[in-house]
C-alpha cells in the first residue's frame, strides 16, 4: 500500500486523494496557473528562497494576487506535518474559480492554493546519475512564453513521451534555428575546452533555480561559464553534457539521439560538478 500523501487546499490540510477542485477553476479550464517544485532534503526544502521568488515572479507577470505570507505559512506546516524526511513540494497557485471568461476575471478573484508533499524514491535515478542518460532532440512546439513556469505543459509532456518512446530520458528542444533551448523539465549544459556552456534564458527557456546554483558551483571550482546559445551540430560535439533540475539534480548525458558524448560515460567535469552537488545537498 502507497502512503497517502499530505496536501493543503486554500488553507486547509487534508490528503491529496480528498482535494476536489472545481470544474470553473481557472488553471482546469484554461492552464491559468503557475507551479513550482521544491526539493527537500531531510525536512529542509532547498533553494527555499530562490523557488519563492521566482513564483513570485511568475505570479507578477500574470497579475495573479496571492498572498504569500500565509501561503508559506501553510507550505511550512505541510512539510512539517508530513512524514516525509526527503522529498519534493509541488506547489500549485491558478487564478482562481469563476464564470467561464477568456479575460482575467475581476481582480477580488482569489486564487486555489494546492501544496503537497510527496517522498521522492531515488533508486530509478541512482543508477543515471552514475552512468549517465540518453536523451533525444524535438522541435521547439511549446507556447511562446516558456519561461513563466505555467501549467501548459503539453508540449513537454509530447516531448518527454517520445524521449521515453525512444528509451530515453530526457527531450531537448532545438528551435527554429536549430538551437539547443532546453529539455522537457530540466536545463542543458555543456562542456567544451574546459568551459562550461548553457543557453542565456532570455525569456526563450525557464530561469531553473537548479541552473543558477550550479553557475555558484562553476564559480567556487574556478571553472568559466558562458551563457551563449549553440546549434544542435554544435551540441553533438560537445566533450560533455549534463542536465540540471530539481528532481533530476545533476545527471550526465553520454548519448545525444545516436551520437555517443566524449567517451560515452560520464565526463570528469560533470563528476566534480554532480559531487559537489552531492556534498552540498546531502549533508
Ligand atoms: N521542472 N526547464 C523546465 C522546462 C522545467 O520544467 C524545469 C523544472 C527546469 C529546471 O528548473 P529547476 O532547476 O528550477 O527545477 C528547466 C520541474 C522540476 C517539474 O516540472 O517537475
Amino acid at each position: 500500500m502507497t502512503a497517502r500523501v499530505l496536501a493543503n487546499y486554500n488553507g486547509k490540510e487534508m490528503y491529496l486523494d480528498e482535494v476536489t477542485i472545481s470544474p470553473l477553476d481557472r488553471g482546469f479550464l484554461f492552464g491559468d496557473a503557475v507551479y513550482d517544485v521544491i526539493r527537500v532534503y531531510q525536512k529542509k526544502p532547498f533553494l527555499f528562497n530562490e523557488h519563492i521568488e521566482r513564483l513570485t515572479t511568475n505570479l507578477d507577470m500574470l497579475k495573479i494576487r496571492c498572498n504569500m505570507e500565509a501561503f508559506q505559512k501553510d507550505l511550512h506546516t505541510t512539510v512539517a506535518n508530513s512524514p516525509e524526511q526527503d522529498g519534493m513540494i509541488y506547489v500549485q497557485i491558478t487564478r482562481g474559480t469563476a464564470p467561464r471568461v477568456h479575460y482575467f476575471p475581476d481582480s477580488s478573484i482569489t486564487p486555489n492554493v494546492l501544496i503537497w508533499v510527496q517522498g521522492f524514491d531515488t533508486t530509478k535515478h541512482e543508477k543515471l546519475w552514475s552512468h549517465g542518460c540518453s536523451v533525444i532532440t524535438y522541435p521547439e512546439s511549446r507556447w511562446s512564453h516558456p519561461h513563466i513556469k505555467t501549467v501548459n505543459l503539453l508540449g513537454n509532456c509530447m516531448a518527454k513521451q517520445e524521449a521515453v518512446e525512444k528509451g530515453s530520458y530526457e527531450a531537448i528542444f532545438v528551435n527554429n534555428d536549430n538551437y539547443i533551448m532546453e529539455a522537457s523539465s530540466s536545463n542543458v549544459f555543456g562542456i567544451q575546452n574546459g568551459i562550461l556552456l548553457t543557453a542565456p534564458t532570455k525569456q526563450k527557456i525557464l530561469p531553473g533555480i537548479t541552473r543558477q546554483f550550479i553557475f555558484g558551483l562553476a564559480k567556487e571550482m574556478g571553472l568559466e561559464t558562458k551563457e551563449h546559445y549553440f546549434t544542435q551540430d554544435e551540441f553533438y560535439t560537445f566533450d560533455e553534457v549534463f542536465i540540471t533540475g530539481t528532481t533530476t539534480e545533476v545527471m550526465p548525458v553520454v548519448k545525444v539521439d545516436d551520437k555517443i558524448i566524449g567517451s560515452g560515460e560520464p565526463g570528469d567535469i560533470t563528476k566534480r560538478i554532480q559531487r559537489l552537488f552531492f556534498e552540498k545537498t546531502r549533508r
